[in-house]
Protein backbone atom coordinates (compact mmCIF):
# COMPACT_ATOMS: atom_id res chain seq x y z
CA UNK A 1 0.00 0.00 0.00
CA UNK A 2 1.58 3.00 -0.97
CA UNK A 3 1.04 6.46 0.50
CA UNK A 4 -1.10 9.65 -1.22
CA UNK A 5 1.77 11.15 -3.39
CA UNK A 6 0.03 14.19 -1.75
CA UNK A 7 0.55 13.31 1.15
CA UNK A 8 4.03 13.97 1.09
CA UNK A 9 4.83 17.17 2.64
CA UNK A 10 6.89 18.07 5.88
CA UNK A 11 5.39 17.34 9.13
CA UNK A 12 4.47 20.08 11.83
CA UNK A 13 7.10 20.60 14.22
CA UNK A 14 6.23 19.25 17.46
CA UNK A 15 4.56 21.24 20.02
CA UNK A 16 6.60 20.98 23.25
CA UNK A 17 3.66 22.65 25.52
CA UNK A 18 1.64 20.00 24.74
CA UNK A 19 3.78 17.12 25.16
CA UNK A 20 5.81 16.43 28.91
CA UNK A 21 9.18 18.21 29.40
CA UNK A 22 12.19 15.62 29.12
CA UNK A 23 13.31 16.32 32.72
CA UNK A 24 10.61 15.48 35.08
CA UNK A 25 12.18 14.90 38.67
CA UNK A 26 9.15 13.17 40.37
CA UNK A 27 9.72 10.91 37.33
CA UNK A 28 13.08 9.51 38.65
CA UNK A 29 14.10 7.94 35.24
CA UNK A 30 13.89 11.35 33.82
CA UNK A 31 16.93 12.62 35.69
CA UNK A 32 19.32 10.30 33.44
CA UNK A 33 16.96 9.78 30.49
CA UNK A 34 16.63 13.88 29.66
CA UNK A 35 19.42 15.80 26.93
CA UNK A 36 21.46 17.94 28.82
CA UNK A 37 21.76 20.53 26.35
CA UNK A 38 19.26 22.32 24.80
CA UNK A 39 17.68 20.96 21.31
CA UNK A 40 18.32 21.90 17.92
CA UNK A 41 15.66 22.15 15.51
CA UNK A 42 16.61 20.60 12.03
CA UNK A 43 14.07 20.47 8.99
CA UNK A 44 12.35 17.08 8.10
CA UNK A 45 14.74 14.62 5.73
CA UNK A 46 13.54 12.79 3.20
CA UNK A 47 13.66 9.53 4.74
CA UNK A 48 11.79 10.73 7.93
CA UNK A 49 9.43 12.34 5.17
CA UNK A 50 8.69 8.76 2.77
CA UNK A 51 8.60 6.21 5.54
CA UNK A 52 6.97 2.79 5.25
CA UNK A 53 2.99 2.60 4.77
CA UNK A 54 1.88 -0.99 6.36
CA UNK A 55 -0.76 -3.25 4.51
CA UNK A 56 -2.89 -5.90 6.44
CA UNK A 57 -0.71 -8.34 4.56
CA UNK A 58 1.81 -8.52 7.31
CA UNK A 59 -0.73 -9.41 9.89
CA UNK A 60 -1.06 -13.17 11.50
CA UNK A 61 -4.83 -14.28 12.57
CA UNK A 62 -4.49 -13.11 15.99
CA UNK A 63 -2.14 -10.40 16.21
CA UNK A 64 -4.75 -8.11 17.24
CA UNK A 65 -6.42 -10.45 19.70
CA UNK A 66 -4.35 -10.86 23.23
CA UNK A 67 -7.26 -13.13 24.93
CA UNK A 68 -6.48 -15.66 22.16
CA UNK A 69 -2.77 -14.82 20.75
CA UNK A 70 -0.67 -16.60 23.55
CA UNK A 71 -3.40 -18.90 25.18
CA UNK A 72 -2.53 -22.89 25.19
CA UNK A 73 -6.05 -24.54 22.77
CA UNK A 74 -8.90 -24.79 24.41
CA UNK A 75 -7.63 -22.19 27.27
CA UNK A 76 -8.42 -18.31 27.79
CA UNK A 77 -6.45 -15.46 30.02
CA UNK A 78 -8.35 -14.64 33.80
CA UNK A 79 -9.42 -10.73 33.51
CA UNK A 80 -11.95 -8.35 32.23
CA UNK A 81 -12.92 -9.05 28.62
CA UNK A 82 -12.79 -5.85 26.68
CA UNK A 83 -12.25 -4.34 23.21
CA UNK A 84 -10.28 -1.16 22.67
CA UNK A 85 -10.75 0.77 19.35
CA UNK A 86 -10.66 4.02 17.82
CA UNK A 87 -9.66 6.12 15.11
CA UNK A 88 -5.83 7.47 13.85
CA UNK A 89 -6.39 10.83 12.59
CA UNK A 90 -3.37 13.79 12.01
CA UNK A 91 -3.27 16.68 13.51
CA UNK A 92 -6.21 18.58 10.49
CA UNK A 93 -7.77 15.92 11.32
CA UNK A 94 -7.64 13.42 7.98
CA UNK A 95 -7.00 9.85 8.77
CA UNK A 96 -4.25 7.82 8.61
CA UNK A 97 -4.26 4.47 6.85
CA UNK A 98 -1.74 1.97 6.34
CA UNK A 99 -0.37 2.80 10.46
CA UNK A 100 1.10 0.10 12.39
CA UNK A 101 -0.15 -0.01 15.70
CA UNK A 102 1.69 -2.42 18.69
CA UNK A 103 0.60 -2.43 22.03
CA UNK A 104 1.57 -3.60 25.03
CA UNK A 105 0.59 -4.71 28.44
CA UNK A 106 0.68 -6.03 32.02
CA UNK A 107 -1.55 -8.84 33.11
CA UNK A 108 -4.86 -8.84 35.02
CA UNK A 109 -3.10 -8.92 37.99
CA UNK A 110 -0.68 -5.94 36.64
CA UNK A 111 2.46 -8.70 35.48
CA UNK A 112 4.69 -7.86 32.66
CA UNK A 113 5.56 -11.04 30.81
CA UNK A 114 9.68 -9.96 30.61
CA UNK A 115 12.27 -11.33 32.17
CA UNK A 116 13.25 -8.26 34.36
CA UNK A 117 9.95 -7.96 36.01
CA UNK A 118 10.12 -8.19 39.93
CA UNK A 119 6.28 -7.51 40.68
CA UNK A 120 4.94 -10.36 42.93
CA UNK A 121 1.62 -10.94 41.15
CA UNK A 122 2.19 -14.33 38.79
CA UNK A 123 1.96 -14.53 35.54
CA UNK A 124 -1.08 -15.94 33.67
CA UNK A 125 0.04 -19.05 31.47
CA UNK A 126 -2.43 -17.55 28.82
CA UNK A 127 -1.15 -13.93 28.41
CA UNK A 128 1.41 -12.53 26.48
CA UNK A 129 0.36 -9.01 26.94
CA UNK A 130 1.69 -7.93 23.26
CA UNK A 131 -0.19 -7.46 19.86
CA UNK A 132 -0.53 -5.15 16.69
CA UNK A 133 -2.88 -4.24 14.09
CA UNK A 134 -2.86 -1.96 11.22
CA UNK A 135 -5.48 0.94 10.50
CA UNK A 136 -7.97 0.40 7.56
CA UNK A 137 -8.62 3.14 5.19
CA UNK A 138 -10.52 5.34 7.44
CA UNK A 139 -7.92 5.63 9.96
CA UNK A 140 -10.12 2.80 12.31
CA UNK A 141 -8.32 -0.11 14.31
CA UNK A 142 -9.73 -2.15 16.74
CA UNK A 143 -8.23 -5.17 18.97
CA UNK A 144 -9.25 -7.55 21.95
CA UNK A 145 -7.34 -7.98 25.50
CA UNK A 146 -7.97 -8.37 29.01
CA UNK A 147 -8.16 -4.94 31.34
CA UNK A 148 -4.59 -4.77 32.52
CA UNK A 149 -4.06 -4.23 36.45
CA UNK A 150 -2.14 -1.32 38.14
CA UNK A 151 1.04 -2.15 39.50
CA UNK A 152 3.57 -0.99 41.82
CA UNK A 153 6.55 0.65 40.81
CA UNK A 154 9.97 2.07 42.74
CA UNK A 155 10.11 5.90 42.04
CA UNK A 156 8.56 7.43 45.12
CA UNK A 157 7.40 5.75 48.90
CA UNK A 158 4.14 4.38 47.07
CA UNK A 159 3.88 4.65 43.82
CA UNK A 160 1.39 3.11 41.19
CA UNK A 161 0.68 2.79 37.77
CA UNK A 162 -2.94 3.35 37.09
CA UNK A 163 -4.31 0.41 34.55
CA UNK A 164 -2.45 1.46 31.19
CA UNK A 165 -2.06 -0.13 27.67
CA UNK A 166 1.28 1.13 25.95
CA UNK A 167 1.13 2.14 22.19
CA UNK A 168 3.71 2.57 18.93
CA UNK A 169 1.52 3.76 16.10
CA UNK A 170 3.86 4.01 13.51
CA UNK A 171 2.19 6.50 10.62
CA UNK A 172 3.35 7.42 7.24
CA UNK A 173 7.13 8.40 8.72
CA UNK A 174 9.56 8.42 11.28
CA UNK A 175 8.87 11.72 12.32
CA UNK A 176 4.83 10.26 12.61
CA UNK A 177 6.10 7.90 14.92
CA UNK A 178 4.15 8.13 18.48
CA UNK A 179 4.74 6.12 21.76
CA UNK A 180 2.17 6.69 24.13
CA UNK A 181 -0.15 5.35 27.00
CA UNK A 182 -3.74 4.83 27.18
CA UNK A 183 -5.46 5.02 30.51
CA UNK A 184 -9.18 3.57 31.54
CA UNK A 185 -11.87 5.70 32.39
CA UNK A 186 -12.54 6.52 35.95
CA UNK A 187 -8.96 5.13 37.54
CA UNK A 188 -8.43 7.35 40.71
CA UNK A 189 -4.67 6.20 40.22
CA UNK A 190 -4.53 8.45 36.98
CA UNK A 191 -4.20 11.53 38.92
CA UNK A 192 -1.85 10.97 41.24
CA UNK A 193 1.01 8.97 38.64
CA UNK A 194 3.70 10.85 38.46
CA UNK A 195 4.50 9.93 35.10
CA UNK A 196 0.95 10.81 34.16
CA UNK A 197 1.87 14.09 36.09
CA UNK A 198 4.68 15.28 33.79
CA UNK A 199 2.12 16.29 31.53
CA UNK A 200 1.43 20.06 32.04
CA UNK A 201 -1.77 20.27 30.47
CA UNK A 202 -4.64 18.67 31.99
CA UNK A 203 -6.59 18.67 28.30
CA UNK A 204 -3.72 16.65 27.05
CA UNK A 205 -3.85 13.91 29.60
CA UNK A 206 -8.18 13.68 29.25
CA UNK A 207 -6.83 12.70 25.35
CA UNK A 208 -5.14 9.90 26.75
CA UNK A 209 -7.76 8.49 29.22
CA UNK A 210 -10.16 6.13 26.93
CA UNK A 211 -13.70 6.62 27.81
CA UNK A 212 -16.08 3.57 28.73
CA UNK A 213 -17.86 2.52 25.43
CA UNK A 214 -20.98 1.10 26.31
CA UNK A 215 -22.56 1.10 22.73
CA UNK A 216 -19.91 -1.01 21.23
CA UNK A 217 -19.79 -3.59 24.21
CA UNK A 218 -20.57 -6.99 23.45
CA UNK A 219 -23.25 -8.42 25.76
CA UNK A 220 -22.43 -10.83 28.24
CA UNK A 221 -19.04 -11.16 26.27
CA UNK A 222 -16.55 -8.21 26.56
CA UNK A 223 -16.96 -3.94 27.31
CA UNK A 224 -15.53 -1.76 24.75
CA UNK A 225 -12.77 1.54 25.53
CA UNK A 226 -12.82 3.68 22.81
CA UNK A 227 -9.36 5.49 22.23
CA UNK A 228 -8.83 8.13 19.19
CA UNK A 229 -4.90 8.77 18.23
CA UNK A 230 -3.56 12.00 16.73
CA UNK A 231 -0.36 12.06 15.13
CA UNK A 232 2.12 14.72 13.82
CA UNK A 233 0.03 16.36 10.62
CA UNK A 234 1.31 17.68 6.77
CA UNK A 235 2.19 21.26 6.61
CA UNK A 236 0.57 20.67 2.93
CA UNK A 237 -2.65 20.79 2.98
CA UNK A 238 -5.46 19.67 0.48
CA UNK A 239 -7.08 22.26 -1.40
CA UNK A 240 -9.66 20.92 -4.58
CA UNK A 241 -7.21 17.85 -4.86
CA UNK A 242 -4.16 20.09 -5.24
CA UNK A 243 -1.41 21.09 -2.62
CA UNK A 244 -1.91 24.30 -1.05
CA UNK A 245 0.42 26.92 -2.85
CA UNK A 246 0.96 24.78 -6.20
FE1 LIG B 1 3.61 -0.10 31.84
Amino acid sequence: MKADPAEHGAFFQRDREWQPDAYTPWYKTSVLRSPQKALLSLNNTLSEISGPVFGHNILNELDNDLILNFAKPGEMPIGERIIVHGRVLDEAGRPVPGALLEFWQANAGGRYRHKKETYLAPLDPNFGGCGRTVTDADGRYVFRTIKPGPYPWPNGVNDWRPAHIHFSIFGHGFAQRLITQMYFEGDPLIWKCPIVRTISDEAAIRQLIAPLDMANTIPMDARAYKFDIVLRGRRSTLFENRLEGN
